[in-house]
């Protein structure tokens, strides 16, 4: 019963609210007057351009924010238009990138937002999970991926034992993705237990992304990467954390590796957008690793992984192809060399020609 109206909430496109869902003490965990769904969303968008989200006249800096003025006449991506696009019903859009030549061509594609996940813990640094990357790695990469981009919203993940220890260290180190990292949000993972953490962060000025579900940090605890919130006490417990970091004021919320039936609920329970990853269709956008959808990690994908492009094979074939050139003589050619000027050149031919007749 209760399951049957699960899949009916995730099935209907316009958002329900959620004290129509007869899911019993599964809903109503928010706020109603946070809940966007009980008004139309087409007003609620004016309502919040009206209020600045836009206007220009209602912009008070024109401080350049990444290069682009942050009038509301670039594509410059903000957490509030973020909201925005939630609102619509406009799916967002986030890839990893973990160096500036990535960056660039992510943010040139037009994506969204740009996630310096810690996922480049195996991607890039080739350790076994994500808990051995230090701060210093994080911030080594997201300076690169700063530099590479300028329209997409730059979040940074806060790498394990950076906010778990002691909420002032947190702080700080939130603070130095932004001051030495260029990051816009800071991603920490985990629910109800780091609301108040994420609040002492945001109270530093500094946007915080909120992850649940299958959170990586975690493996030990969850006893390997397993599908989050298949039990009636998991989806309760996903419900309280969705809301907790909601009512918090996180940016955004990833939810990972969760029943797609549960990610709509939530979607539509929170006002901030959800990014999924294995997470289904409904969350107001979804996220992947750039490297899974480019066959770029040596393994089988998981299940929500769609492989969009073979840099493997265009790599290796690249690789091979310039040894087999050079084994054979055939790289660099004469056109692929530089040449000395004519008259360096004559020049030269005379003295060799000298130098042989002194040695016969
Ligand atoms: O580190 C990462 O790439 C992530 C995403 C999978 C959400 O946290």
């Amino acid at each position: 019963m209760i399951f049957s109206a699960l899949v009916n909430a995730a099935g209907l496109k316009a958002r329900p609210n959620c004290a129509a869902i007869d899911s019993g003490r599964l809903c109503g965990y928010n706020n109603p007057s946070v809940n966007p769904n009980d008004v139309d969303a087409t007003m609620r968008v004016r309502a919040l351009s009206a209020r600045g989200g836009r206007a220009l006249e209602d912009i008070m800096s024109l401080t350049p924010i990444s290069g682009r003025l942050f009038d509301g006449s670039g594509h410059k991506i903000t957490t509030a238009s973020l909201r925005e696009q939630k609102l619509r019903h406009e799916p967002i859009t986030c890839l990893t990138a973990y160096d500036y030549s990535a960056a660039r061509l992510v943010d040139e594609a037009g994506i969204d937002m740009v996630l310096v996940g810690d996922s480049l813990a195996q991607t890039m640094l080739g350790y076994e999970n994500t808990l051995s990357v230090t701060m210093d790695e994080m911030l080594h990469h997201v300076k690169a991926v700063r530099r590479g981009v300028k329209n997409a919203l730059l979040v940074a993940d806060m790498p394990y034992g950076s906010y778990q220890v002691d909420p002032k260290d947190a702080v700080t180190n939130a603070a130095r993705f932004m001051k030495e990292g260029g990051a816009e949000v800071v991603k920490i993972e985990g629910g109800e237990k780091r609301a108040e953490l994420i609040r002492q962060i945001i109270d530093a000025e500094i946007p915080v992304a909120g992850h649940i579900g299958l959170t990586p940090q975690s493996v030990n605890v969850m006893g390997g990467y397993k599908v989050q919130g298949k039990s009636l006490a998991g989806i309760e417990q996903l419900m309280r954390d969705a809301v907790a970091l909601d009512h918090a004021g996180v940016a955004c919320i990833y939810l990972e590796g969760i029943p797609r039936e549960v990610a709509a609920m939530i979607t539509a329970e929170v006002s901030a957008p959800t990014i999924g990853i294995g997470a289904g269709p409904e969350c107001d956008g979804q996220v992947l690793v750039l490297h899974d959808i480019l066959n770029l990690t040596f393994g089988p994908p998981a299940k929500f992984v769609r492989r969009y492009g073979d840099a493997a094979a265009l790599i290796t074939a690249a690789v091979q192809a310039y040894r087999s050139d050079v084994r054979a003589g055939q790289y660099p050619s004469d056109e692929e060399s530089y040449h000395l000027p004519k008259e360096t050149k004559a020049g030269l031919e005379t003295v060799l020609a000298r130098k042989r007749a002194m040695r016969r």
